[in-house]
């Protein structure tokens, strides 16, 4: 059977991976969140002490550190050199890092191949930054997800919250915004949309809406 990729690429808390993971589930297809990969390395520094805006000392940290992805009940896990990290990466903290490191050429090149394995195994829905632009630039279906800053400012709240931890609006939204113009702002692999990615803003959809919505392009793309 033909191996189907789709590329969800947009910025953070535009619902990519919500959505993303939905889906997938209803395709049947495995869901990748590349973010995870990122936030490992992000952390591997972190844990180091190193300096994330040091290109040099991100760079020394990839020869001794394994990054994997693993399935368990259909759920994502991230390992790094062998430890579930995948709790672990989900702080702002290391959100912050993983912008950083995003933006080294050598990490991404480290983490191409992983990437590219999982959807020449696997049919899948991929979410990233750089997933129709780079990674997967023959993906049968991309789609860039977007909203206003302050819709996803206050998901990413609302969802940080959800884990218990303690943020402010105000926070989050400067916290966002950083990142947003590191990730489309680097030299690097910077956030855009493909020129053949249909532009989908969720600003004023609900969850439903915006699973609905992903589903009919993917749909009508592929006659999936
Ligand atoms: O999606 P996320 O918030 O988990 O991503 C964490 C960081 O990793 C984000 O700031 C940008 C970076 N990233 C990237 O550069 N390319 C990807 N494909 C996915 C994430």
């Amino acid at each position: 059977m033909k191996r189907i990729s789709v590329a969800i690429d947009g910025p953070s808390g535009a619902g990519k991976s919500t959505i993303a993971r939905a889906a997938a589930k209803t395709l049947g297809f495995l869901y990748v969140d590349t973010g995870a990969l990122y936030r490992a390395i992000g952390l591997a520094v972190c844990r180091r002490g190193y300096d994330a805006f040091d290109r040099q000392e991100v760079i020394s940290v990839l020869p001794d550190i394994q990054v994997e992805l693993r399935y368990l009940l259909d759920m994502q896990r991230v390992y790094l050199n062998g430890e579930d990290v995948s709790e672990l990466i989900r702080t702002p903290q290391i959100a912050q890092f993983a912008s950083r490191v995003s933006s080294v050429q050598e990490v991404r090149d480290f983490l191409l191949g992983i990437q590219r394995d999982m959807a020449a195994k696997n049919s899948v829905v991929m979410d990233g930054r750089d997933i129709g632009t780079v990674i997967l630039p023959q993906a049968d279906v991309k789609i860039f997800l977007t909203a206003s800053a302050e819709k996803r400012a206050e998901r990413r709240c609302a969802e940080l919250r959800e884990k218990g931890q303690d943020v402010e609006l105000g926070q989050v939204l400067a916290d966002m915004a950083r990142r947003d113009s590191l990730d489309a702002g680097r030299a690097v692999a910077p956030l855009r949309q493909a020129p053949d990615a249909v532009l989908l803003d969720t600003s004023d959809l609900t969850l439903e809406e915006s699973i609905d919505a992903v589903l009919r392009i993917i749909r009508k793309a592929q006659d999936v």
